[in-house]
Formats: structure tokens, C-alpha cells, sequence
């Protein structure tokens, strides 16, 4: 396997992980390594990649890495970071861009470079940076550009070194997985080696090892990961050693503990399930809270006391059990845990006591190298059914983090300075504007975002919302999320409202949930969406009741998404039956892909 390597120098992006997943999709092993590799190591590869980073190249104090490797004459594909550290190591110049670049940008080809082989002249890459080359160093050419970053791509043919500041290994970027291939197979000269089965065998093994005997406690959610989580278990362990707990929190969509609870026994796996309700020290414990980092801390916590209590009840001593989660790699480097990454939220099976069992090697997670698009390959590969497989994901901590808290603050006088400057861009492509009293996170450049979003009004035409949507988060410095007013037809004022999570706001989340759910398999539109998000706002509109965003993406492992345009005649429809509901006031329709934003709120 060595023979055909490629190692991805891990600086902290939020991509890392993802382009050694695109290599392997390749059918060639890749693996992560820290910057500061010694060079006899990095030798064993066929090429090295360099990663993104939330670390500005500016920064005093940026990642570690190992100079040697320019000198190495080894084939580098720089990404992002990796491209600016490229140039800053060889004789170019960085300068921050005039204006953001987050999300989607049109790139032009320029001349024949070997990487862009078989590239139509223009076509749509995925960006996410605030620094940029703006001086290529001696040897290097321009071989792509965008109109915001004039050199999006450089390369150094002779030296068989490539830039790239935007990110060929995400989904959204159109020709990305042609450009890694050139990379991997035409410039390093790899050979095809990898494959599922192989990791199949080796996830087993691992079981095996880290169970040791024990008994083994799943947490199940009833996802696509907890399950082929549990099926990897049932085909590594003896059918009495595997015991799996589903916990209601109260958090989840209409009729979901049941349904998991029939599907789960449907599997026949052998498992032994149990169901509990803990859904009163989940509305307990969250009370009050607003921050949604402290949300999905205690929601974590929760999931964690509740097995712990049921172990007990089970009568196992802490000898006797272990630990299992459907964890994957998303989860990880969302939740900075590695090395150089930026925390964008906590996932509830990532709170610090876990990471603590992590790094003992105390649990057992054997899907968290991987993203979505691969457990559902792997769960085929495991025989699983193809509506379990294709479940929509739906996060652990549920309508926790989809029903949003205020404690009814109006706009802060710097956000309300970006209102002008958010109304004359919005006129300008037809739309009316307001910046709403409320916040949800997003991602930009590899950090967290905290910020505001816009409300749109006027005709839905998707394509001017999209350029509407894409100017506004890269111009303003408040403003992360844009969303468009799908019901009533007009809004007076939206007013930042005092709401916390209790049973009724959740319910009332859960109903326009499930109205948006009954509409989208009524039309047959499931197969298009990846995810659906129904969240709930704590904004008075117009005295008339709350604000519920539609937010469904389109998307292949989470870590981009693009927001799906619904056809208007049911937009129309599924908004104007969730604007009947007693308590809302108004729906409003997410335009905002990821980056800039997130595919949940919080
Ligand atoms: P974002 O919102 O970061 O979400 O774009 C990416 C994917 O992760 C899911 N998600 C979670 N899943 N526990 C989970 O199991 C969590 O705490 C969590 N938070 C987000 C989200 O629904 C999306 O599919």
C-alpha cells in the first residue's frame, strides 16, 4: 500500500480529513499527518497535500510544518492555507482580498496546466478565505481565476508544485474530484489500491480489540450511523455482548422513538434495545439557556448521564462494559478536536468527558474516519436496507439546537449600522431588506461565525436570491445567513422576543416539522433533498406569532452544502400551511449555502 500513499499535512481546515476521503475515493490510500512530519516519513508518499487552516498566514504564531518539504521534490498540491504557505515559503506575496469570498465563485482555466486537464474553460469552485496570493513566486504561473481572487490557482510545472485558494475536494466544487484525480494519478503517479471492503475488515478487527470480551452499550439514535454502527458490532461480537439504548429527549420529531424503535427491532441484529424517556431532565437542564455552545454541552452531558444511570440499572460494574457511538468524522473537526482545527459546535457525542475516553482508546467508534456518503456505502456493503441507509440525518441534540433562545436584546448599534448598507445591496437586485434581531453560527475561512442574518422580500426567483445571498454575506461584516420571506407576503416589524425551550416551543417547531415533512414525500421531492431543517425563531412578527426558517440543503458528506430551490408552487404551499399554525407569525425559506453558513442554526 505504501508504495502508492498520499499524505495530507493537516493544518486545522475544516476540509482536512475530506480531501485524504476524496483520495481513497479514489481507490488510493491516503492518510493525515501533522505539518512538522520528518521528511523521511513524508518520503514514503507519492505526494504530499496541504491543507486549509483557520490560522490566518499572517498570524504570528501558525501551525508547525516541516520547510524541508519544498526541497523534497516531492509533487505538492497546496489547498487554501496550503496555497498561501506555498507562496510565503517560496518568494510570493499575500495581502488580504478587497472584498469575502465565501461559498461559490466562478473560476476561468488558464493555459494547459496538467491539473486541470479535461476542465471546461469556466466552471464553479467552492471558496472560503479572507488572505490570498497576491504575487506568485518565481517559477509559478496563474493557471486559474476568479473575479474576486485573480490568482485562484497557480502552479510551478517543473517543480510539480500547485496552489489552489479554493477547494477542489468539497462536493460543490464541480470539476474537484477530476482535479484531485489529476493530481493524484497523473502528476504523482498513483495506483489504485484502496477499497471499502478492505476498511470493513480492519473496522471488525478493531471492534474485536478495543471490546476485548466486554460487553458493548450503544448509544442508537436510529440514524444511518448508530445503525451501521450496530451492524458492524453484530458481525464483530457475539449477539449477548451488544446492548443498545435509544434516548427520547423529547427533542425529536413527531413519532421518532417510536419509529426507531420499530425499525431498530425490524433489524433483527441481534441487539437488545431499550427505550427510555429522559425527555423532563433535558427540558430541566436546558432551561434558561441561550448560547448554543452551552446547549450542546448540556445535551451531551445529558446523553452521557442517562447512559450511565441505565448502565447501572442494567447492573454492569465499570469493568465489565464499554462504550459505542456512531461518531463520524464531521462531528470531530466541527468540534476542534484536532489538532490545529477552530471549534464550529460542539456534536453532542463530542463533549470533553468523551474526548477524555477518546484519547484512552476507552470507546469504540469505528465509523469516525469516515463522513456520510461512506457509511451509507459501507451500510449497503452491510446489507442494510436502502431506507435505513438513506435516512435523512437528523443531529443528536435534535430541536435542541433547532429551536432557537433570545433573551429579547434588540440589534446592537454596529449591526444596525450594516442595515443601510444591506438594503441599498438588496435594492439593487430587486429584493426589500431587514437585519433580524437574532443569531446562528456559521463557518467562514475555517472559523466560527456568530452573526445575523437578512430577511429578503419580493419575487422568489432562486437564481437572484442566490447573487443576492452570496453578496450580502461577503460584504457585511454582521451578517452570515440570508433568508427569504415565504409568508405573509409582507412583514412590518420583527421584533427580538424573551423565549427559552420548553415543551411548547418545541412543539410548536415539531408541528411545522412535520407539516414540511408530510408535504415533501406528498410531492415526491425526498430524493432531492439531503437534509431538512425546520427551525424555529425567537422573533415576535408583527405581534402575530414566531418565525419558522425552511432550511433544506442539498449536500454529499455535510461539510458544504448548497441550499435546495424548492419549486415555488409547493414553497407556497408547505408555507402557507405552517403560517396557519396558532403562535407563527411568519416563514421564511434559508438562501445561504456553506459556507458562509451552516446547515443547522446552532
Ligand atoms: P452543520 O450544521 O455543522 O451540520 O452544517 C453538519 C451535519 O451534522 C449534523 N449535526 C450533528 N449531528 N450531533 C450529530 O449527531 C450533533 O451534535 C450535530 N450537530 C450537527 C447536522 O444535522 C448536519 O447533518
Amino acid at each position: 500500500m505504501a508504495d502508492s500513499k498520499i499524505i495530507v499535512l493537516d493544518f486545522g481546515g475544516q476540509y482536512a480529513n475530506l480531501l485524504a476521503r476524496r483520495v481513497r475515493e479514489l481507490g488510493v490510500y491516503a492518510e493525515i499527518a501533522l505539518p512538522d512530519m520528518p521528511l523521511e516519513k513524508l518520503k514514503e508518499a507519492k505526494g504530499v497535500i496541504l491543507s486549509g487552516s483557520p490560522y490566518s498566514i499572517a498570524s504570528p504564531e501558525t501551525p508547525a510544518f516541516n520547510p524541508g518539504i519544498f526541497a523534497s521534490k516531492l509533487p505538492i498540491l497546496g489547498i487554501c492555507y496550503g496555497m498561501q504557505l506555498i507562496a510565503r515559503e517560496t518568494g510570493g506575496k499575500i495581502g488580504k482580498c478587497d472584498k469575502k469570498e465565501f461559498g461559490k465563485a466562478e473560476m476561468t482555466v488558464l493555459g494547459e496546466s496538467p491539473v486541470f486537464m479535461g476542465l471546461p474553460e469556466k466552471s464553479i469552485v467552492w471558496m472560503s478565505h479572507h488572505d490570498q496570493v497576491v504575487e506568485m513566486p518565481k517559477g509559478f504561473e496563474a493557471i486559474g481565476t476568479t473575479e474576486i481572487c485573480k490568482i485562484a490557482a497557480m502552479a510551478n510545472e517543473k517543480e510539480k508544485i500547485y496552489g489552489m485558494q479554493f477547494h477542489p475536494e468539497v462536493a460543490h466544487t464541480e470539476f474537484g474530484m477530476e482535479i484531485i484525480a489529476n493530481f493524484v494519478l497523473d502528476v504523482c503517479g498513483c495506483k489504485k489500491e484502496w477499497s471499502m471492503e478492505g476498511y470493513l475488515d480492519k473496522a471488525i478487527a478493531d471492534i474485536k480489540q478495543k471490546a476485548g470480551g466486554k460487553k458493548v452499550l450503544l448509544l442508537a439514535s436510529g440514524g444511518v450511523d448508530s445503525t451501521v454502527t450496530l451492524a458492524l458490532l453484530a458481525r464483530a461480537l457475539e449477539e449477548e455482548k451488544i446492548f443498545a439504548l435509544h434516548v427520547d429527549t423529547g427533542l425529536m420529531r413527531e413519532g421518532e422513538s417510536g419509529a426507531v424503535e420499530k425499525a431498530l427491532g425490524e433489524l433483527e441484529l441481534g441487539q437488545q434495545l431499550k427505550v427510555v424517556d429522559y425527555s423532563k431532565e433535558f427540558f430541566k437542564e436546558l432551561g434558561k439557556t441561550i448560547d448554543p455552545e452551552k446547549k450542546r454541552e448540556i445535551i451531551g452531558r445529558l446523553f452521557l448521564d442517562a447512559t450511565k444511570k441505565e448502565v447501572e440499572k442494567l447492573g454492569f460494574n465499570e469493568n465489565e462494559w464499554v462504550l459505542a457511538q456512531g461518531t463520524i468524522y464531521p462531528d470531530t473537526i466541527e468540534t476542534a478536536r484536532t489538532k490545529y482545527s477552530d471549534r464550529i459546535k460542539t456534536h453532542h457525542n463530542r463533549i470533553e468527558e468523551i474526548a477524555k475516553l477518546v484519547e484512552k482508546g476507552a470507546i469504540i467508534e469505528p465509523l469516525s474516519e469516515l463522513y456520510k456518503d461512506e457509511v451509507r456505502e459501507l451500510g449497503k456493503l452491510l446489507g442494510l436496507n436502502d431506507e435505513l441507509v438513506w435516512r435523512q440525518p437528523f443531529p443528536g441534540p435534535g430541536l435542541g439546537i433547532r429551536v432557537l433562545c433570545s433573551d429579547g436584546k434588540a440589534l446592537e448599534k454596529k449591526v444596525s449600522a450594516e442595515e443601510k448598507k444591506a438594503k441599498e445591496i438588496a435594492k439593487k437586485h430587486g429584493f426589500g431588506a431587514c437585519i433580524l434581531p437574532v443569531k446562528s453560527v456559521g463557518v467562514a475561512g475555517d472559523l466560527r461565525t456568530y452573526r445575523h442574518p437578512v430577511l429578503l422580500s419580493g419575487e422568489l426567483d432562486w437564481e437572484k436570491l442566490e447573487t443576492a445571498s452570496i453578496e450580502l454575506t461577503n460584504s457585511l461584516s454582521e451578517i452570515n445567513r440570508v433568508v427569504f420571506l415565504a409568508a405573509p407576503g409582507s412583514v412590518k416589524k420583527a421584533k427580538a422576543k424573551k423565549a427559552f425551550l420548553d415543551e411548547k416551543r418545541a412543539e410548536l417547531c415539531r408541528k411545522a416539522d412535520s407539516i414540511a415533512n408530510r408535504i415533501v414525500l406528498a410531492k415526491g421531492i425526498q430524493a432531492g433533498i439531503w437534509q431538512f431543517p425546520v427551525i424555529l425563531l425567537p422573533i415576535d412578527i408583527d405581534k402575530k406569532g414566531e418565525a419558522i426558517v425552511l432550511r433544506p440543503v442539498q449536500s454529499k458528506e455535510a461539510m458544504t452544502a448548497e441550499f435546495y430551490r424548492m419549486e415555488p408552487e409547493i414553497l407556497r404551499q408547505m408555507a402557507s400551511e405552517i403560517a396557519k399554525i396558532k403562535g407563527i407569525g411568519a416563514v421564511f425559506y434559508d438562501i445561504t449555502n456553506k459556507p458562509p453558513g451552516t446547515i443547522e442554526w446552532e
